[in-house]
């Protein structure tokens, strides 16, 4: 397995705030930015756009930009992000019409790539797109709200994502996101997660540096 990533979820960060916020975080020792991008279209709720992401870069965030895109259709949007700085893109396989033409596409620019499963997908849409992809991403809520509660039924999920990457050979990441917090991160990593996206628990703790290092001491277990 591969050393333990932890991606705050921005979408609970202070958006008047921002850039401050997202330097916050990272100083704190959060290791990727986690960029919620939602349309109202393919989740109840509308976010930010690659305008936002490019404003991280030029605000100076090096670390690396975890795009998961909520959005239909997708491939217009994968431009746009690469070219705003984005360092991974995810995306929900229902939303896109040729799977494998988008995975292709994030990465001819340069992206690593990732497929986001819904709560209630199926692992099956990886069955023969496992040598394009990078990140596998596994939803523990249903999409569109942060602060909600982690679903139970996915670290059964996690454990069957695993061992689908053992057998590939590869080093995928399998990230978790929704409902993370100090209680259940020790469990989701016995899973098979080595990426936790946390918004609210991280972002609406005061001392994020002390809730960052609390998650690497439940991981450490
Ligand atoms: C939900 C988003 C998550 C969300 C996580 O659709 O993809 O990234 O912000 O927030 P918490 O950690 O509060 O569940
Ligand atoms: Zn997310």
């Amino acid at each position: 397995m591969q050393p333990f990533l932890i991606a705050p979820s921005i979408l609970s960060a202070d958006f008047a705030r921002l850039g401050d916020d997202v330097a916050k975080v990272l100083s704190a020792g959060a290791d990727v930015v986690h960029f919620d991008v939602m349309d109202n279209h393919y989740v109840p709720n509308l976010t930010m756009g690659p305008m936002v992401c490019q404003a991280l870069r030029d605000y100076g965030v090096t670390a690396p930009i975890d795009v998961h895109l909520m959005v239909e259709p997708v491939d217009s949007m994968v431009p746009q992000f690469a070219k705003a700085g984005a360092s991974i893109i995810t995306f929900h396989p229902e939303a896109s019409r040729h799977i494998d033409r988008t995975l292709q596409l994030i990465k001819e620019h340069g992206c690593q790539a990732g497929l986001v499963f819904n709560p209630a997908t199926p692992l099956s849409y990886l069955d023969y797109v496992m040598d394009k992809i990078d990140v596998v991403l596994l939803m523990s809520v249903n999409p569109g709200f942060g602060g909600q509660k982690f679903i139970p039924a996915t670290l059964d999920k996690l454990q069957a994502a695993r061992q689908r990457i053992t057998q590939s050979g590869r080093s995928i990441r399998l990230e978790v996101d929704g409902g993370v917090n100090l209680d259940n991160i020790a469990d989701i990593a016995r899973a098979g997660a080595d990426m936790f996206v946390a918004g609210s628990a991280i972002f609406n703790t005061p001392d994020y540096a002390a809730t960052i290092q609390a998650m690497r001491v439940e991981l450490a277990k």
